[in-house]
């Protein structure tokens, strides 16, 4: 089916750097038509010069009005932790054994699961957010949830087992044989079936032995195509614990890096503390960093430092991190970014957030080609966002006639409320506060 859309476009070509010194990066088009053939953008233009060639039966919907963006991507997060959102008084390590870990046993349930892959990627949706990369539990049936779930909404996910071999409460754990079989029964069940990318997870460092490290590392060699996520350098606390459990490596990074499990379509979560070395074996390696301001204020781990990693070539998305985040808006999340940035005296500018959100996490996941931008022959992925959802975004975004000062007043200020729809591979799956998927079986 071919349809159009009349809004105005605002996108990334390329990285417009951290400051937005290259103007040219963005594509503002005032009144632009978007042309959607199945699952593409087929052309995408100055709404003056592409009505006139548009046939009869291509229905074009006037959003006039509206901003069309790409469709967000949260370089990380955890379905599992829908109920660990907001969960007072704790830092990191306390707040895994407190909060997490009881949570996350509760994924042995299949239809526990069924039931939190529904509510989390429901969240996405309503947020604009069309790609994730998502930690599961350490059960195989978490990812069987999720990859269903998502393929049933037509998103691109990159999601995996958790594996924990040690430093984890019963029901938590696999071991390295267990955990590897199960990946590879996951990675030839889901990995590159529809839009569904499968990464291999392990939880962090702490919760692998040795041996499970040594073993996920040959995997990755296995299925070179496969993804890598985890976290890294978040915690002071952590990362002591880490020097503990692995004396004989320079650093928290390098007990990853050792074990094969730093390479291109790697992910690492947080890298707050991490040293120039560190930085730089990332950018050697072609791994990407998960920037996840909301998680780091809220559990209290720390300031990253976004200048130095981009100083450092490394490759930097930005992650919602739910539940040790506490929103799914990746506008909320940019705003935090951008406050995170202010106190190290850095500000972040609205071309730059705009493409951490879309064209920059596209490419920290490697799926540049795909997504991240409204450009022909790409996955239609796109939402559209409204300037006039509440009166304060009106007065404010009306008050200079410049696209990307309204944009920062609405990622500043906006919220769910300001996602007007949201389309995955070309259909409309989100619109006036409204899920509009085939949902069969849903219950929810
Ligand atoms: N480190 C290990 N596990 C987790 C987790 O679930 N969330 C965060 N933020 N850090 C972690
Ligand atoms: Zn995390």
């Amino acid at each position: 089916m071919t349809f159009a859309i009349r809004a105005s476009l605002l996108h990334c070509l390329r990285d417009p750097g951290l400051d937005g010194r290259d103007g040219g990066a963005i594509q503002f088009i005032r009144d632009a038509v978007v042309v959607v053939e199945g699952t593409k953008f087929e052309r995408v233009g100055d709404a003056a010069r592409l009505l006139p060639q548009l046939g009869p039966d291509v229905r074009v919907h006037d959003h006039r009005g509206q901003y069309l963006l790409p469709g967000f991507v949260d370089c990380h997060a955890h379905f599992p932790q829908i109920d660990v959102i907001a969960s007072y008084g704790a830092q990191l390590l306390e707040w895994l054994e407190k909060y997490t870990f009881p949570e996350e046993t509760k994924f042995a349930d299949r239809a526990h699961a069924d039931a939190a892959a529904k509510f989390f990627l429901d969240r996405l949706i309503e947020n604009g957010t069309t790609t994730a990369s998502v930690f599961c539990t350490v059960h195989p049936q978490s990812v069987d949830a999720f990859f269903t779930e998502s393929e049933a909404r037509g998103l691109r996910m990159v999601a995996g087992k958790c594996m924990m071999d040690r430093n984890a409460p019963d029901g938590l754990r696999d071991t390295a044989e267990s955990g590897v079989r199960e990946s590879i029964e996951l990675i030839e069940r889901w990995h590159q079936h529809g839009r569904s990318l499968y990464a291999i997870t392990p939880r962090f460092a702490a919760t692998s032995t040795p041996e499970q490290l040594r073993a996920m590392g040959a995997l990755a060699m296995q299925y070179p195509t496969t993804y890598i996520q985890s976290h890294v350098a978040e915690n002071k606390s952590e990362i002591e614990w880490i020097a503990k459990l692995f004396p004989e490596h320079r650093s928290y990074l390098d007990v990853y890096d050792q074990h094969g499990l730093l390479r291109e379509r790697a992910i690492y979560a947080h890298c707050i503390y991490l040293s120039d070395l560190d930085r730089a074996r990332m950018a050697e390696a072609g791994a990407s960093a998960a920037f996840c301001p909301t998680s780091n204020l809220f559990i209290g781990s720390g300031l990253y430092n976004l200048a130095q990693a981009i100083a450092a070539r490394n490759v930097v998305g930005l992650g919602t991190d739910v539940g040790g985040g506490t929103s799914y808006s990746m506008l909320q999340t940019l705003a935090e970014a951008y406050k995170v940035q202010q106190l190290q005296g850095i500000s972040m500018s609205p071309a730059y957030a705009l493409y951490l959100a879309t064209l920059g996490g596209a490419n920290a996941l490697s799926l540049e080609d795909k997504i991240g931008s409204i450009e022909v022959g790409k996955e239609a992925d796109f939402v559209l966002i409204d300037p006039r959802a509440t009166a304060l975004l009106e007065r404010r975004t009306s008050l200079r006639n410049d696209a990307l000062d309204a944009w920062f007043a609405l990622m500043t200020l906006g919220d769910d409320r300001t996602i007007a729809a949201t389309f995955a591979n070309g259909v409309k799956i989100y619109e006036n506060r409204t899920l509009q998927i085939a949902r069969p079986g849903a219950d929810s």
